[in-house]
């Protein structure tokens, strides 16, 4: 077990140091993507088929790369609706989405010329699943993300970086180079020949469908320099101008992708959370481990609160179904996110930690502050520092007005005292309450140690 659980990381390990997305240029960052704060994640490809998640059983050794590819038989899309994906998640409050087009496996959603690997030549679905999906997602106002694989396992040229050309789904060559650096140098010209390959299906995506996201994934696995990752930057945006960039490009993208562990501290720079809805990326039946949808809720606003949005993930199953558990959280996600969209969309990081114990956001104008109530509040609850004049207080969604004042505080050295609100039972909403304080003008805040009297020593 130890060791399976070490293998599954090994590509976390081994991002090149290049992989700072903090210092990223931010150059393409569009405000729909700054604004949006939440998105559907979709991981949806032939593993969806079978019991054990994507692209990773076959590279750690737990099936065979034919049991795990012979899942392309039972991959139907029997009952795929993208209409009905896109109006579960506009009705969740999601504003964008982001579809594996292409996994680590190799296997594309799309009818791409340059493999027979892809749903309409290599699997019963039969036809291009992802332009569909961009059409849907557009048709109910949301913007569209594609994700896409750089590495690729089912590649013949993709393997000539392994010793002695090794197949990577060669398991036993894993063993004498597991992290598939190169022993001998790489094939020069097979590796040629697949970044031809890997370019050709991203014009393609580019041009078929004019993403407004490009998620990548799978960059560990060679340097930037050999990617050409900067050189790749400049051809998307000619190719779709305009499209936002995840870091997973050897950090030649535009946002940070922190995964399955949210951030305790801000990120500085623009970023995005990703996360399972239960301990798997794609559909996997036995998996019941669910979240629940307070806990999304709670995810997304201490994701907006850190200035950052929430990508929270889904798996449907191969027939295109999305699972129940899925779509109910979506749906209370969605209860919630329509009471209280104005705390959420398009506002900015709300107070550091040690103001409040909870989420906040504020406006744009940073005049009005919203604060996330995770648990219930016994009278008042209290939020320190605030060096404004309060003008009121509200709950959101209802308008009610609730009782304020601040107690304490040096005025002489113009210092705050603490902000005390009352909440009465009543005004709880049944997942997050939220509540909305109009300041007199732009946030004023005090973040210091409080010593007055040493001031002047
Ligand atoms: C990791 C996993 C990959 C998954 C991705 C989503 O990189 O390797 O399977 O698709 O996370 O962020």
């Amino acid at each position: 077990m130890q060791v399976l659980a070490v293998r599954q990381h090994w590509g976390r390990q081994f991002d090149p140091p290049q992989f700072d997305w903090r210092k990223l240029k931010r150059a393409m960052l569009q405000d729909w993507f700054v604004e949006a704060k939440y998105g559907i994640f979709l991981h949806w490809g032939i593993y969806s088929a079978g019991d054990w998640g994507e692209s990773w059983p076959f590279f750690n050794g737990e099936v065979s790369y034919e049991t795990y590819m012979a899942q392309a038989q039972s991959f139907t899309a029997q009952k795929y609706d993208p209409d009905a994906w896109a109006r579960l998640f506009a009705e969740s409050g999601a504003r964008y989405a982001v579809l594996t087009a292409k996994h680590h496996d190799g296997f594309a959603l799309w009818p791409t010329q340059v493999s027979s690997l892809n749903a309409v030549e290599g699997s019963p679905a039969g036809r291009d699943l992802i332009g569909p999906y961009c059409d849907a997602l557009r048709r109910h106002g949301l913007k569209v993300g594609i994700y896409y694989s750089h590495l690729d396992w089912s590649h013949p040229d993709y393997a000539s970086v392994l010793p002695g050309g090794a197949q990577p789904h060669d398991h036993s060559n894993m063993h004498s180079n597991p992290f598939g650096y190169p022993q001998n140098g790489p094939d020069e010209a097979r590796w040629e020949k697949f970044l031809a390959f890997h370019r050709a299906q991203l014009k393609e995506l580019c041009t078929l469908y004019k993403p407004d996201l490009l998620w990548f994934d799978g960059d560990w696995e060679r340097d930037p320099e050999q990617w050409r990752f900067a050189e790749l930057r400049d051809q998307l945006h000619e190719w779709a101008p305009g499209v936002v960039l995840n870091s997973r490009m050897g950090g030649h993208g535009d946002y940070g992708t922190p995964e399955q562990a949210i951030p305790i501290t801000a990120p500085d720079e623009m970023w995005e959370f990703c996360v399972t809805t239960n301990d798997h990326w794609g559909y996997v039946k036995s998996d019941n481990n669910w979240k629940t949808p307070r806990q999304c809720i709670r995810m997304l606003a201490e994701c907006a609160g850190m200035g950052g949005n929430l990508l929270l993930d889904i798996g449907p199953k191969s027939d295109g179904t999305i699972p129940d558990e899925q779509a109910d959280i979506l749906r209370q996600i969605g209860r919630w996110t329509h009471k209280h969209g104005e705390a959420l969309y398009a506002t900015v990081r709300g107070l550091p930690a040690g103001h409040f114990y909870g989420a906040s956001t504020l406006s744009p104008a940073r005049d009005t502050l919203y604060l996330f109530l995770f648990d219930r509040p016994y009278d008042e609850i209290a939020v320190k520092g605030i060096r404004n004049a309060v003008k009121s207080v509200e709950v959101v969604g209802s308008g009610q007005a609730l009782q304020h004042r601040v107690l304490g505080g040096a005025p002489w050295a113009h210092l705050p005292g603490v902000l005390w609100i009352e909440v009465p039972e009543g005004a709880l909403d049944s997942d997050c309450t939220v509540l909305k304080v109009q300041l007199d003008g732009p946030l004023d805040l005090y973040s210091g140690a409080g010593d007055v009297v040493t001031l002047n020593v």
